[in-house]
């Protein structure tokens, strides 16, 4: 190939990145990985953590490859929780898309917005697989980013009659009021997380916590938990009594026992292993069932896989090649 005929590298902003992609072909996108993770399709080795607990966050190292999308790539992304106090988000990312035949790099995209889409995303697919259809009272457990984007997919999915909103954080739950002006009349803020999940139909967790938020007996029959804000080892938001009870479905086998909410119980013996029914993408795919009774507790075990953000990534360049948008630059 001469150098004349190579393509340019796109530089695609968050707020172009935003432009053209929302929560709409966020869901679409991400069903579409999950299921192609489901036929056993993707090519995906677990995060790599660089931990730095004297800063109070990590980074982590997210690469994937998905045949079916034509995408390759790789996210670079944090979690620090005292980011908040800074005026900066607790999770920030970039994705380097590439051609999976030549190597050559298609893109360098912000990936903190594409990140809070492809999780709300995540847990919009998990929630079409395995809540109740008939699901009408929503609890949000933590208001922060990512509950934001939690809220964004369910909408599309569910007609809520109340969501219930705890945070210790006045400002948390303001914010996201403001998000929705349209829902006001059914968001409720509780004075405490049992409160909260009361009678909940589904319950989405998105807390740093590295200790139970949730009991078992809090929560109701029939109700479907995403539990997104375990994503790194140490971190837990629920009792182990909810998993050992329910139906747990989570979206990498060896991504959730290194990181997500069963980490913690795995590593204390208080759960196990043959315990976890069944990948996401299996159940999309049909490979395994999901909810099998209308009383049965469903979990969706969230850490954030590779293949949704170079997915959605594909989705973004696309969609900026097509149109001519982002700064096109020469390495
Ligand atoms: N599973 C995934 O794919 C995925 C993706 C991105 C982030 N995460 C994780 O989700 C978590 C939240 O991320 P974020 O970007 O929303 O952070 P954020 O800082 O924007 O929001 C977190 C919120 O949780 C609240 N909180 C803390 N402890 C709480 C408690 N005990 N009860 C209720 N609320 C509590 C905080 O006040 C804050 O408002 C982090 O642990 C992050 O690493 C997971």
């Amino acid at each position: 190939m001469q150098k004349s005929e190579r393509p340019d590298t796109i530089l695609i902003s968050g707020e172009l990145a935003e432009a053209i992609f929302d929560m709409e072909q966020g869901l679409k996108v991400v069903e579409q990985a999950f299921r192609e993770h489901g036929e056993g399709r993707t090519r995906m080795p677990s995060k790599i953590y660089l931990d730095l607990p004297e800063m109070n966050g990590d980074f982590r190292a997210m690469p994937a490859y998905l045949p079916g999308m034509d995408a390759s790539g790789v996210k670079w992304v944090n979690s620090h929780p005292g980011n908040r106090a800074r005026s900066l988000p607790t999770v920030m990312a970039i994705i380097i898309l590439s051609d999976p035949a030549t190597a050559l790099p298609l893109a360098i995209m912000d990936g903190t917005y594409i990140t809070r889409v492809r999780t709300g995303a995540a847990g919009g697919v998990a929630a079409k697989y395995l809540a109740r259809k008939d699901s009408r009272r929503l609890a949000l457990v933590g208001c922060g980013a990512q509950a934001i984007s939690q809220l964004e997919a369910l909408l599309r999915l569910f007609r809520f009659d109340t969501i219930s909103l705890f945070d210790p954080k006045d400002q948390a739950v303001e914010e996201l009021r403001e998000q929705f002006p349209a829902e006001a009349s059914r968001l409720e803020r509780a004075q405490d997380p049992q409160q909260c999940v009361a009678g909940a139909d589904i319950v989405v967790t998105t807390t740093p916590s590295r200790q139970p938020v949730l009991r078992r007996e809090w929560i109701a029959k029939g109700a479907h938990i995403n539990a997104v804000g375990a994503d790194a080892p140490g971190k837990q938001e629920l009792d182990e009594k909810i998993l050992l009870e329910g139906t747990v479905v989570v979206d990498d086998l060896d991504q959730a026992i290194h990181s997500g909410e069963v980490n913690v119980p795995i590593r204390d013996g208080k759960f196990r292993r043959e315990g976890i029914a069944a990948q996401l993408g299996d159940v999309v795919c049909g490979k395994k069932p999901g909810r099998s009774r209308p009383d049965e507790i469903t979990i969706f075990d969230s850490t954030g896989l590779a293949i949704q953000d170079i997915a959605a990534a594909r989705y973004v360049y696309d969609e900026c090649k097509k149109s001519g948008k982002g700064n096109h630059m020469r390495f």
